[in-house]
């Protein structure tokens, strides 16, 4: 039986247009996906959209259009975005998708009836763009927020609340016992600590928002866009199915829900975030998911963020980077494989044109690109055509396995700045056989010697091809097939150089 791999990403916010920063957690679940696809996982990649709450309805209220019709827009500009990227998602949701409706409804109603949710009344401090209550503790002086540095509302409003503090204990038990669910364990500290110190019950509902999915039972009430957002992972998932089973209220509108049997795909086996979004992800829905007594997902990972030589990404200061256009210049697999070499994957990074560039001309164009030139060039005056099997004595193919070996335990780890350096390293390697061992004289005095060390660089750049497909799909696949067995073409350089 072929084991499934389900991964996702955060869903994203239609009050802005994509960019550089969005790219890089969708990016990054596209490479693992390739890979665990690459391994003979049964892959099912999840991304979509997060349409609801104040926000979008004010976006859409300064275009000019109806919230609907706003998300539709930019919803649109997502998927075009990830086709340009070559994003190989599976399945891509939309909150606003009427099936999803249907859950979140039939899963607040299953949580007021277990008591996990219950209504009440709140006065605080709220950060309309976070769209979540701050603590006493996280407020910056001149009631500002941290992450925007803007005002904070008063608000006072009856609200249904989620019994969050019900889980601290069996939170901290679950971390303890599952070290590898909050990843990096350099970010679990924080998680944990913040556990520790004590969890408030959570609102979720609001009186005054009108964009968003209503509560059944009252509807003057809608959905918090948090808790209505992280249940898309299970509406995905055909949690509808099982809602069903449990004769939940909705039972006719669940019937139509995506159909495949939940416990096939769920737990997920990653959700794939950004550093600010960790804690929504590693306290709150773990919770909710216990609540609901289902199994929690096996991995948490967040990222960091990048910014833009050295300044946050932000359309006031008019540097953001649109990963479209980049691609349009450069290529597209260029941009995707940079944003991982660049940086360790879970710290924070910083773009500039200078580091693209050096990095295009050093890792592609002269490691990579170079060599498979140089290669080819020789091997079609001294090999004649490729062959379909090379075999025979040859070290660096022999250490091919060690190297695929060091790649499968850094994938492991979501380390992508490793696997690209051991692809690198080897590839570096078998640049310096070529120096050491120049064909090009050696067809002289010995062709068939020259013939040999040919022969192994066509067969180790076989290897590197395909190590290489899941952060350059369609390089790799052109790689693939100047190496490919047969009379040797000519070719335009995989890399033409770039000019600072
Ligand atoms: N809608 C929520 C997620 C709900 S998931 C149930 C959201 N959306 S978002 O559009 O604001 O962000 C989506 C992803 O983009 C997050 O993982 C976030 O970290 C990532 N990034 C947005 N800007 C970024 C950078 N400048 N750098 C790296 N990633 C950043 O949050």
């Amino acid at each position: 039986m072929t084991k499934k791999f389900y991964i996702t990403t955060p869903i994203y916010y239609v009050n802005s247009v994509p960019h550089l920063g969005h790219a890089y957690t969708t990016i990054a679940d596209d490479i693992l996906a390739r890979y665990k696809r690459q391994k003979g996982f049964d892959v099912r990649f999840l991304t979509g959209t997060d349409e609801h709450g104040a926000n979008i309805e004010k976006s859409a209220a300064a275009k000019g259009v109806s919230p609907k019709e706003w998300t539709d827009i930019v919803s649109a500009q997502y998927k075009e975005l990830w086709k340009v990227l070559n994003i190989s998602y599976d399945d891509f949701i939309r909150t606003t998708d009427t099936n999803h409706e249907h859950v979140v409804q039939a899963v607040f109603e299953k949580l007021l009836k277990s008591g996990d949710i219950y209504l009440g009344s709140y006065s605080g401090k709220y950060c309309t763009s976070c769209e979540q209550y701050l603590n006493e503790s996280e407020i910056l002086e001149g009631n500002l927020c941290p992450v925007h540095k803007k005002p904070l509302t008063e608000v006072n409003e009856e609200t249904y609340f989620f019994k969050l503090s019900r889980y601290e204990k069996p939170l901290l038990k679950y971390y303890e016992e599952h070290p590898e669910f909050l990843s990096p364990k350099y970010r679990a500290n924080e998680i944990i600590n913040f556990v520790k110190s004590g969890l408030q019950d959570l609102s979720v509902t609001r009186t005054k928002v009108k964009w968003g999915i209503p509560v059944k039972s009252n509807p003057a009430h809608t959905i918090y866009v948090w808790f209505d957002a992280l249940i898309n992972y299970i509406t995905a998932a055909g949690v509808g199915t099982l809602l069903c089973e449990e004769k939940a209220e909705h039972e006719e509108q669940l019937k139509d829900i995506r159909i495949e049997k939940f416990e096939d795909l769920w737990p997920a086996d990653i959700h794939m975030v950004g550093k600010e979004i960790f804690r929504f992800h590693s306290v709150i829905w773990p919770a909710v998911l216990m609540a609901l007594q289902l199994p929690l997902p096996q991995k948490v990972f967040a990222h960091g963020w990048w910014t833009v030589e050295g300044e946050k990404m932000s359309k006031t200061l008019g540097n953001v980077i649109n990963p479209a256009e980049l691609a349009a210049k450069y290529g597209v697999d260029p941009v995707r494989v940079f944003l991982f070499r660049e940086v360790p994957f879970g710290q924070d990074g910083d773009f500039s044109m200078a580091s693209f560039i050096n990095r295009y001309n050093s890792d592609l164009a002269n490691n990579i690109g170079n060599l498979l030139s140089r290669t080819l060039n020789m091997a079609a005056k001294n090999v004649g055509d490729l062959p379909e099997k090379i075999e025979g004595n040859y070290p660096l193919l022999a250490q091919a396995q060690t190297v695929e070996k060091a790649i499968d335990d850094a994938y492991e780890q979501l380390s992508f700045d490793k696997v690209l350096e051991q692809i690198y390293g080897y590839s570096s390697e078998l640049n310096k056989l070529v120096n050491d061992k120049k064909p090009w004289e050696l067809a002289k005095t010995d062709p068939e010697g020259a013939k040999q060390v040919l022969l192994e660089l066509i067969a180790c750049q076989r290897k590197v091809a395909l190590w290489l497909e899941p952060f350059m799909p369609t390089v790799a696949k052109e790689m693939q097939k100047r190496l490919s067995p047969g009379k040797i073409e000519k070719y335009a350089p995989l890399f033409p150089r770039i000019d600072k």
